[in-house]
């Protein structure tokens, strides 16, 4: 059995609803492009899981929240991919991919050939048996990556209403699951090895900010240590987490958020790779002239850093994505992929933005105390980085410009003191 198109995506997650949308503003004929995924849902925005999937009241359910919503563009149910004869293939895997032969493997025996291929099968979540720990299988241990993953979630929460869920990881799955478990009016205990939440991106004092701002809504935090081992009830169900420092805490459910990997094995030995991801060019074309790659699998050139960088960011996933199908569909037309980090959360009444990069020396500027304040990062006498919670539209409008034009500060007290006013007058 076998099938021919001019395009061929492999997933059907963020990056590949808005390819899908971009191909048709390009033009794509009816059975041109086809999508493989494994999921049973046409593509949707997976931040979604995360945050109006887990509202107790008035949740987000698909298809309210298929792709392009995200981005305030059309909603591409699945009755849009049919009107426009774009091909979903669902509920099925690529199960191996011949680059040399355009060739692809799905599970279910069919072998689909392409002139163009867009890899974008984004990331799985790390499991607990990754570092050594088992008992992810248990019906109450929860990851968040998928719908599936979110439906047990939810149902998990219904069950432990009044109960102790314990949250492996301080990033933001972590932060974001524990708001959600805390409205579901579950009491919450975040474990995780480092000294603040957020690590990777947050100062200590934005950490701290937020991790008081979780304590007075009840969330206890248990820093400095690790999970070490679950404890089973006859049932194989988790009744508790023993810890690295000795200490067990009791446990009606456990939401693990301990990382993400990208899926690119498909393409081990046939693409270049580089920073764990697949190496594109500033066109996202990989290696392989016919082979493009975006989202979380892309290693791309970031202009605005001068490096390459893979990243598991939704805007990025969404931005490559339509750059690499017009470098494929109208490559006269397409400049170079200009990318500005931008990364975004939102946890009970607080939500924050966060462009460039988070190097060099830090400003705080606003009020801790109140709703609006951020971080400047100035790196060699230049601005490059802003996280700002609590700000308006015209706030992040103006501060993203400012970081992308990286202008000289010449007075830190006066980045202090004026804050997203200085970004407003750049
Ligand atoms: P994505 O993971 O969306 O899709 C990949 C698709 O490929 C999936 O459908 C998968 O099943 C499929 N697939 C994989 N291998 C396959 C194979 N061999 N055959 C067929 N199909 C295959 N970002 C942000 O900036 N702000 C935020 O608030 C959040 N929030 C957030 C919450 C949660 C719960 C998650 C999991 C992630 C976020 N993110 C985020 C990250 C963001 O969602 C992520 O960067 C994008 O979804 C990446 O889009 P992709 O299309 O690359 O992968």
């Amino acid at each position: 059995m076998g099938r021919a198109f001019r395009y061929v995506i492999i997933g059907g997650g963020v990056a590949a609803g808005y390819a899908a949308l971009e191909f048709t503003k390009k033009g794509v004929s009816h059975g041109e492009l086809c999508i493989i995924s494994d999921e049973s849902v046409a593509p949707y925005e997976r931040p979604a899981l995360s945050k109006g999937f887990l509202n107790p009241e008035a949740p987000a359910r698909l298809p309210g929240f298929h792709t392009c919503v995200g981005a305030n563009e059309e909603r591409l149910t699945p009755n849009w991919y049919k009107e426009h004869g774009i091909e979903l293939i669902m509920e099925t895997r690529v199960e191996s991919a011949d680059v040399r032969r355009k060739t692809l493997l799905t599970t279910t025996g069919e072998t689909i050939t392409y002139k163009f291929l867009i890899i974008a099968t984004g990331s799985r979540a790390v499991k607990l048996e990754e570092i050594g720990i088992t008992g992810s299988d248990a019906e109450n241990v929860c990851y968040l990556h998928d719908l599936d993953d979110a439906t047990k979630l939810v149902n998990m929460m219904r069950k432990c209403t009044g109960g102790n869920a314990i949250v492996v990881g301080g990033g933001y799955i972590g932060m974001e699951c524990a708001a959600s478990l805390v409205i579901n009016k579950i009491n919450v205990s975040m474990v995780f090895p480092g000294s603040y939440c957020m690590g990777r991106l947050f100062t200590p004092k934005i950490s701290r900010y937020y991790e008081d701002f979780y304590k007075s809504k009840g969330v206890n935090f248990i820093k400095g240590t690790a999970l070490s081992s679950f404890v089973f009830n006859s049932e194989g169900k988790v009744t508790g987490v023993n810890l690295k420092d000795g200490r067990h805490l009791p446990a009606d459910m456990v939401v693990v958020g301990i990382g993400a990997r990208p899926n690119t094995t498909l393409f081990t030995g046939q693409l270049t790779f580089e920073k764990g991801g697949i190496k594109v060019n500033n066109r996202l074309q990989s290696s392989n002239p016919s082979v493009y790659a975006v989202g979380d699998v892309a290693s791309f050139p970031v202009k605005f850093s001068g490096d390459i960088r893979r990243v598991e960011h939704v805007d990025a996933a969404r931005r490559t994505a339509r750059h690499a199908v017009s470098a494929i569909m109208d490559p006269k037309n397409t400049s170079e992929f200009d990318y500005l980090p931008f990364f975004y959360s939102r946890v009970f009444s607080l939500s924050w933005r966060f462009y460039g990069d988070n190097v060099g020396e830090v400003v705080h500027f606003g009020d801790f105390g109140g709703t609006k304040f951020g971080v400047y990062w100035v790196n060699n006498g230049c601005l490059v980085g802003c996280f700002l919670e609590g700000g308006g539209d015209d706030d992040y409008v103006a501060v993203a410009k400012a970081v992308r034009l990286k202008p000289v500060v010449v007075d830190m007290d006066e980045l202090r003191r004026t804050g997203v006013g200085f970004a407003v007058e750049v």
